[in-house]
């Protein structure tokens, strides 16, 4: 594993995102209400850039004290990015699917250090093994 310095974390829009390219792998780090987070741009689906997506606000369902719906709205406080080749979401604080904890993006350590951003990622020769579409439909 290795260190990689990407920049000052004041240069990121918010939200936003940076992509970094490795030689055999992607990393998007996102700002998201002043916080950081990093994952291998691999969707757990097919392999697809799921972290170059749309980023846009959850769809959550309003429900009345009488239990019954009030219609749709977007979350002001849930950001997803949405993969483009299928449109799995990934809430982008937990790198989850919202709908199935099991399809989930891959973690990248990251730390904000003397005001700058600094991702953990393997060696160029290292594995980087990422989630198959069997993983997510096995039932637990
Ligand atoms: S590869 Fe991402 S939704 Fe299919």
């Amino acid at each position: 594993m290795r260190e990689v310095n990407i920049g000052a974390a004041s240069e990121f829009t918010d939200p936003g995102r940076k992509l970094i390219g490795f030689d055999n792998f992607e990393v998007a780090v996102f700002k998201v209400g002043g916080e950081f987070f990093a994952y291998l741009n691999h969707c757990p689906h097919m392999g697809g850039p799921a972290c170059q997506g749309k980023m846009i606000a959850k769809v959550e369902e309003v429900i009345a004290e009488d239990r019954t719906s009030k219609g749709m709205m977007f979350s002001k406080s849930k950001l997803h990015v949405v993969c483009p080749w299928h449109g799995f979401e990934f809430d982008i604080r937990t790198g989850i699917h919202p709908g199935n904890s099991k399809a989930r993006l891959r973690k990248i350590k990251l730390a904000v250090t003397d005001g700058d951003v600094v991702i953990t990622v393997p060696d160029a020769r290292e594995h980087v093994p990422v989630m198959q579409e069997a993983d997510i439909t096995a039932s637990p």
